[in-house]
């Protein structure tokens, strides 16, 4: 696929199907995440894959927590156990805020950003559907926890990826004109 229709054609597929994309195809994945713009190349994203049990098992873990804080119906707490189990596989995006002089944080953020774009684009790219989901979860004290997340890093980005197994929706039309002026300075 050529790159622009990659870039102006891709929507975020939120239903996801088994089977999970191969090895060949997540280290693509990567490769295009590590292409991000970073400023200082201060290396602020790290990645982690959730793959098959291990979805359940964090799905667990941030049922338990929202069952300790509230009492929980039986569909959210079937929601909540189920909610890595909507993809195959599931990238958690992670930026580790560091003190630079000439880099803030916001800019450490945005890096982790653009990798986790350039995923989006290369896995549609390769066909697979992909959606970039945050949520309470991203936030979840006890998931960060769990994987490891340490006191100077954010959850970026819980990247879904999978098989897609309906119609995509279409892209939508934006008209340039709406989003953009010319400034002249006169
Ligand atoms: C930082 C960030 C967090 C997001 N979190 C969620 C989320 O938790 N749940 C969700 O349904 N969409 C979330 N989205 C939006 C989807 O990823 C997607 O962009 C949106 O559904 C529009 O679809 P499109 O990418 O096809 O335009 C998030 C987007 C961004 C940039």
């Amino acid at each position: 696929m050529d790159a622009i229709e990659a870039i102006t054609r891709r929507v975020s597929v939120a239903q996801l199907t088994d089977p999970a994309p191969s090895q060949e195809q997540i280290d693509v994945l990567f490769q295009a995440a590590f292409r991000a713009p970073d400023h200082a190349w201060m290396r602020p994203s790290r990645y982690l894959t959730i793959e098959g049990d291990a979805r359940q098992r964090l799905g667990e873990v941030f049922y338990q927590e929202q069952s300790a804080l509230e009492t929980l119906s039986a569909e959210k707490q079937q929601k909540l156990r189920n909610m890595l189990n909507r993809a195959p596989l599931v990238i958690v995006a992670i930026t580790k805020i560091q003190d630079h002089p000439k880099v803030p944080r916001d800019e450490q953020i945005l890096s982790t950003g653009a990798g986790v774009q350039n995923m989006l684009i290369a896995a549609h790219a390769m066909g697979l559907g992909a959606i970039w989901r945050t949520g309470a979860m991203a936030e979840s004290q006890a998931v960060r926890d769990a994987l490891g997340v340490a006191s100077d890093e954010l959850i970026t980005a819980f990247l879904y990826i999978g098989q897609i197994n309906t119609k995509p929706k279409p892209v939508p039309v934006v008209a340039t004109a709406d989003y953009v002026q010319a400034w002249t300075g006169e």
